[in-house]
């Protein structure tokens, strides 16, 4: 599978059943893998042929090349 090595997120859980959501590339937008985290656990995601977006739910600490973020519950 095509990937771009360069561009992954790191998604760390700060509660319970935090959402990574991927979201498919091409004309249609839609959510094709829901990934549940747990409170300290952690997600290495990288962005494929398959997945051009992410979404996360709840509260999280995301990683990428652009800096840290938080989300909110
Ligand atoms: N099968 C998905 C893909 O190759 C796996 C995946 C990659 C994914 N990055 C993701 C799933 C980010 C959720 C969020 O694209």
């Amino acid at each position: 599978m095509e990937t771009n090595n360069d561009d992954f997120i790191v998604v760390k859980a700060k509660e319970n059943g935090v959402q990574v959501i991927g979201l498919t590339r091409g004309q249609d937008t839609k959510f094709h893998h829901t990934e549940k985290l747990d409170k300290g656990e952690v997600l290495i995601a990288q962005f494929t042929s398959h997945t051009s977006a992410v979404k996360i739910r709840g509260k999280a600490e995301v990683l990428t090349k652009h800096g840290k973020v938080e989300s909110e519950s």
